[in-house]
């Protein structure tokens, strides 16, 4: 079985651990995150070895467990310039998804319990898909997307880098969301979303900016990993 680190000591690192456990593909032989309040500490029974950039000198496989994509993409930036490349980052898919002809997935992305994909999706590398979301055929979602539970895409439906949907949101076919945007829990998207921006309701609507491109997010992404969902 192969080893694995975790990075970031969150929530979703709490919850892929417990998938990876269910479904026994990898080991899981510690965390690794930039909160020194942490280190030494466990995690969800799992050893907190060190902060991030420890990746580097190992030779374990990894998983960026940020629940922000924003988050993700600085940390794989950042071990990038330590000389992490692609082939180190495992994907994981819990036993209990449904995975159908013609899936694919990109390096380091995390697809938790219940979570079902018709056929002919694809994901980009290190996008996360939490409990129960339904992906139906010719979806493509791009690198460091996050679709929270219950997320449901009509068919052709396209989600940029690194967009943000919220629980039970539902996309209508065929519809693009823009990279960076983020569309609210429950939100019904009638139409297409452009990029960067916040929408939610029904039907969705413009609210404002995203708040996750801010430069005060990519400061604490570069400074610690802690408490990040
Ligand atoms: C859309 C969202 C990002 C907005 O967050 P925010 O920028 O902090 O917005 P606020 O809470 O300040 O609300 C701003 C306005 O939008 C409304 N609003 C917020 N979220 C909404 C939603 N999902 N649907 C409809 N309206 C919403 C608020 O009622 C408020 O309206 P008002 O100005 O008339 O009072 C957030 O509410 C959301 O839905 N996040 C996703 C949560 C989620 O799925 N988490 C999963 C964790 S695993």
């Amino acid at each position: 079985m192969a080893r694995i680190l975790l990075l970031a000591a969150g929530g979703l690192a709490r919850e892929t651990a417990s998938s990876i456990a269910d479904t026994g593909d990898h080991e899981v032989v510690g965390l690794l995150d930039d909160s020194p309040a942490l280190h030494g500490g466990l995690v969800a029974g799992v050893r907190v070895l060190g902060g991030i950039d420890l990746a580097a000198g190992r030779s374990e496989l990894l998983l960026v467990c940020a629940g922000n994509g924003q988050i993700r993409r600085v940390i794989v930036h950042r071990l990038r310039m330590l000389g992490v490349g692609p082939e180190r980052y495992a994907g994981h898919v819990s036993r209990s998804a449904s995975r159908g002809a013609r899936c694919s997935l990109g390096p380091g992305s995390i697809v938790l319990p219940g979570c079902v994909l018709t056929c002919d999706v694809t994901l980009g590398a290190h996008v996360v898909l939490m409990p129960r979301v339904v992906l139906t055929h010719d979806n493509h979602l791009g690198d460091f997307a996050t679709l929270a539970a219950g997320v449901v895409l009509g068919g052709g439906t396209r989600i940029g880098a690194a967009a943000y949907l919220g629980m039970n949101a539902s996309v209508r076919q065929d519809l693009e969301v823009g990279d960076g945007a983020i569309l609210g829990m429950g939100a019904v998207l009638l139409q297409d979303q452009p990029a960067n921006c916040t929408w939610a309701g029904n039907p969705a609507h413009w609210l404002g900016p995203a708040p996750h491109n801010s430069s005060d997010m990519q400061r604490h992404a570069l400074a610690g990993t802690a408490g990040e969902r």
